[in-house]
């Protein structure tokens, strides 16, 4: 097989000709495929569930089909819209109004989708949170937003600080009640299946995402109804899906693919969307792949690590003959992966790349372009993607630079959560900084070279070692730290710290694994670090700032480079 460059897939393609359409395309032409081009209000949820639920042909289809180790369940569109409409109509009756804050913190389950929905659909703003973030990361979320409502499970509860939250008015426990808490179950068998949408503004906000950036806490990454035109056209020329398409994403809606590729993508485009709920093992991911007769599959490199190592042989198991297209996101797609997935699969697994401020896919691979191992495609139509200085110039092709995106494209985020300053740095010369480094060859490919600054990329989500620095400084053995991504083969990267310990404290292992354990139940298991090295100094400017870049020079045994800024 040539991997220099892998054909195009045969067969029809939602987008036949890239070049073609990349010249001609106009975000105005997306527009009738929606409700509001007749009536100009607008509600992304109504679009994704309503708009399907009223056709006949639609209504009885499949919407959510939930898949876990010890719950199988089926929602057709008409259900969805049904059990978004009651949770809708309970938002309503506890005062829940337009652009409140609501948020979700709970495992994938049938209930988080009605819900989520729901909240759309009250012209609210939902804030799905990760089932794994600790006291720390939830409080965090919830105390920038200012978010009023809370959705939640009774073992979860114990990690949200009610107390200490002011602007938390109330609680929705999904499996349960008690006192001053609303029960999900309750409500719902009392609330109305109708409910009357709340129209709003293509630029109303729907979603808050909460991301990692290499300083300072989580910011909000503010999303608006608009972007529904990107999740849908993404959804038809890079998923390619198609009528009768069962598609599944393996993401969890707490990150930004569960939410645009895992709701919206999918039902924008009326398409059967799978979901699993319980942890990755590789034998459940083929029976997943099987018993559901998957089509479509999103998942990311780490996953398609975890699969390669489990072996060739176990792939031969499952019949997986109804798969037609597989897609990556996250971190680099290695070459390795993508010649496993041509023996595993006889397919070729697509790159994508994009990020939670893009909210939509940007540069990618399609199924009707030769694709070239390494490399993360081409820019969608209707997107301009370049690589410039930082002065704010583009590049010519092969040179290295930053990865930046023309503003003002669909799904773009508007805003980071009360934080103006922050939102306008990201923005130079009318490009999106995205803090990718990457070059655009002759044919205008783009290949990822890494972070421009200290963002770690775990298993494909984002860690920021400030984050992590604060919470070790919390623990009582430990008097600095510095905290860098250090490269690994299945991870491609994992958290590694330094830090120096306090008078009165010896290494051991124990206490490693103390100091370990005491992140991982503060933050969440992804941000613990895997490897923590005790210094007797953590390097740092004179003005305090930590070195990390010159900690990740000693981890990697590389030239430290100008050290001039640091201090005696
Ligand atoms: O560094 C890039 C990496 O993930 C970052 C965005 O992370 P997040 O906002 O959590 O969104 C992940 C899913 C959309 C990017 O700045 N990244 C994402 N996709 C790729 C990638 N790195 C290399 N190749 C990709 N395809």
């Amino acid at each position: 097989m040539n991997m220099q460059r892998i054909q195009t897939l045969e067969g029809n393609h939602n987008l036949e000709n890239y070049e073609d359409t990349y010249k001609n395309f106009n975000w105005d032409e997306v527009k009738d495929a929606f409700s509001w081009s007749h009536t100009g209000k607008v509600n992304i949820a109504y679009e994704a569930i309503d708009r399907h639920a009223e056709n006949p042909d639609k209504a009885d289809q499949p919407a959510l089909i939930f898949s876990s180790p010890d719950r199988q369940e089926q929602l057709t569109f008409t259900d969805l819209k049904q059990a978004s409409n009651q949770f809708a109509n309970v938002l309503k009756k506890h005062e829940i109004q337009k652009g409140d804050r609501v948020f979700l913190f709970m495992p994938r389950s049938p209930e988080f989708y009605a819900a989520f929905l729901g909240i759309l659909k009250v012209g609210a703003i939902a804030g799905p949170l990760f089932e794994a973030f600790m006291e720390q990361a939830v409080r965090d979320r919830l105390e920038d937003s200012e978010a009023t409502m809370l959705i939640t499970t009774k073992d979860l509860l114990e990690r949200v600080p009610v107390d200490d939250l002011p602007n938390l008015k109330q609680i929705v426990l999904i499996d349960g009640d008690g006192e001053g808490f609303i029960s999900y179950e309750e409500e719902m068998k009392e609330a109305s299946k109708s409910f009357d949408i709340e129209w709003v503004d293509l630029e109303d906000g729907m979603l808050l995402h909460y991301t990692s950036g290499s300083t300072g806490k989580p910011k909000g990454v503010y999303h608006v109804h608009n972007a529904m035109l990107q999740h849908y056209q993404t959804g038809r020329w890079v998923l390619d899906l198609q009528e009768g398409d069962q598609y599944w994403c393996t993401a969890d809606p707490g990150w930004v693919t569960g939410t645009s590729y895992g709701i919206f993508a999918p039902w924008l485009n009326g398409v059967t969307n799978v979901v699993r709920g319980g942890r990755f093992s590789p034998d459940d991911w083929y029976e997943t792949l099987q018993n559901h007769g998957i089509t479509v599959w999103y998942s990311a490199p780490t996953a398609f690590r975890k699969l390669m190592s489990a072996g060739e042989a176990l792939v031969k198991n499952y019949d997986l003959s109804n798969l037609r297209h597989i897609l990556s996101v996250g971190e680099p797609l290695n070459p390795e992966v993508i010649a496993w997935g041509m023996d595993a699969f006889h397919l070729r697994v697509h790159d994508t790349w994009w990020m939670t401020e893009t909210g939509a896919q940007v540069v990618c691979n399609f199924p009707s372009l030769d694709m070239k191992p390494g490399s993360m495609g081409k820019p969608i139509p209707g997107v301009e993607a370049s690589i410039i200085d930082n002065e704010g110039s583009e590049l010519p092709p092969n040179q290295m630079g930053n990865l930046a995106v023309k503003a003002g494209w669909p799904s773009m985020m508007r805003a980071i959560w009360k934080r103006p300053e922050k939102y306008e740095s990201y923005f130079l010369n009318g490009w999106y900084i995205s803090g990718d480094s990457a070059y655009r060859d002759e044919e205008g490919y783009f290949w990822f070279q890494g972070r421009l600054d200290d963002v770690i990329n775990t298993s494909g989500e984002r860690v920021g070692p400030f984050e992590v620095e604060s919470k070790l400084i919390e623990h009582k053995a430990v008097a600095e730290a510095g905290v860098i991504g250090k490269p690994d083969p299945e991870r491609g990267e994992i958290v590694k710290a330094f830090i120096t310990l306090n008078d009165g404290y010896e290494q051991s292992d124990e206490l490693l694994e103390d100091i370990r354990q005491f992140v991982k139940r503060g933050l969440s298991a992804h941000a613990a670090p895997r490897e923590i090295e005790v210094k007797d100094k953590i390097p740092k400017t004179r003005s305090g700032k930590i070195m990390r870049r010159l900690l990740k020079s000693w981890e990697l045994g590389l030239p430290t480079g100008d050290t001039s800024t640091l201090e005696e």
